[in-house]
């Protein structure tokens, strides 16, 4: 069988099982192209966990991270949550554990822990209130002035937010690998080749490529930024996978990615095989100790409240 027809073939019955299983497929952009196509909805983090909470499926099939299938479990306990390869998780999430945001809290009496989506349940439930890239600079705006915030696990995007605020963040040292390894020199070489390209930039890139972008968005703000804009050209400073919704939905637009090093392995481990073996199966599956969903849903409950 060529690829071609085994991606129609596994689609297909991928789409026969789905409504056998009473299943919502859900896909982050950096998923392979394939798998997005398969997907009942696409989006960003902020979107997957509205859609997460909201669907009246009885299966939710997470195509993404762990924490993203924790969040679901967190937001839809009574369904089924599958992550078709339970070994895709996000190194950044694992930048920051329990036992060391303790720790921190104790140094910073009275304060506001932010967490960005990409942490673990079990830091979920440690910290106050959660946010994504879309609405970090929203939930830290609406935090009382007269308390310290403390931003985990990432630097890059607490930093940036901190700029947007002009409050005085307490910031945690992680970062992700995939963004981390865009410099500034790869962005110049871009602009340099296409003049005339405006550069949409993700908050988890470093400061100095952020300084050098036209628009700073989580991945769904840089598709409308592209979407409303009259500029032709883009060069698009996040994850590979997004390439794939610009194309769809900006057809007559060129998008050029600005380093070829920017793929996120884990979000590239799901594989249509696997959502269909998820979905044969109904394993791997995803969930959340009570005791730890209890605490986790109140931060990701507040976050949604104000979003
Ligand atoms: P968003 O899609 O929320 O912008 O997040 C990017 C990301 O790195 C998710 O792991
Ligand atoms: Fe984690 Fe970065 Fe991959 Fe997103 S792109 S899952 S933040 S490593």
């Amino acid at each position: 069988m060529s690829t071609e027809d085994k991606i129609r073939y596994l689609s297909e019955e991928i789409k026969r099982l789905k409504k056998e299983r009473r299943a919502v497929i859900l896909s982050h952009v950096y998923q392979r192209p394939e798998v997005q196509e398969i997907a009942d909805f696409v989006g960003d983090s902020l979107g997957l966990s509205q859609q997460a909470a909201k669907t009246d499926a009885e299966v939710i099939v997470f195509c993404g991270v762990h924490f993203m299938a924790e969040s679901a479990a967190i937001l839809s306990p009574d369904k089924i949550v599958l992550l078709p390869e339970i070994k895709a998780g996000c190194p950044m999430a694992d930048m920051v554990t329990v036992e060391a945001l303790q720790e921190k809290k104790k140094e910073i009496p009275g304060v506001i822990v932010v967490c960005y989506v990409n942490t673990s349940a079990a830091v979920k439930a440690e910290s106050d209130v959660c946010c994504t890239s879309a609405n970090a600079v929203k939930i830290v705006s609406s935090l009382p002035e007269d308390r310290p915030v403390l931003f985990i696990p990432d630097e890059n995007l607490g930093q940036y937010v901190a700029r947007r605020t002009g409050r005085r963040i307490h910031l945690w040292e992680g970062y992700c690998n995939t963004h981390d390894k865009l410099f500034a020199e790869d962005v110049l070489a871009a602009r340099e080749a296409h003049p005339n390209a405006l550069v949409l930039v993700h908050p988890e890139c470093r400061p100095e490529v952020i300084d050098l972008a036209d628009a700073v968005a989580s991945t769904t703000g840089m598709i409308r930024f592209a979407r409303e804009s009259d500029a032709r050209e883009f060069i698009v400073c996040t994850e590979t996978g997004i390439l794939h919704q610009f194309r769809k939905q900006c057809p007559d637009k060129e998008f050029y990615l600005a380093s070829d090093k920017l793929i996120c392995p884990n979000m590239k481990a799901t594989t249509l095989e696997k959502v269909h073996r998820a979905l044969v199966t109904l394993e791997p599956r995803v969930t959340v100790p009570p005791e730890i969903r209890e605490k986790a849903l109140r931060s990701l409950e507040r976050m949604l409240a104000v979003t």
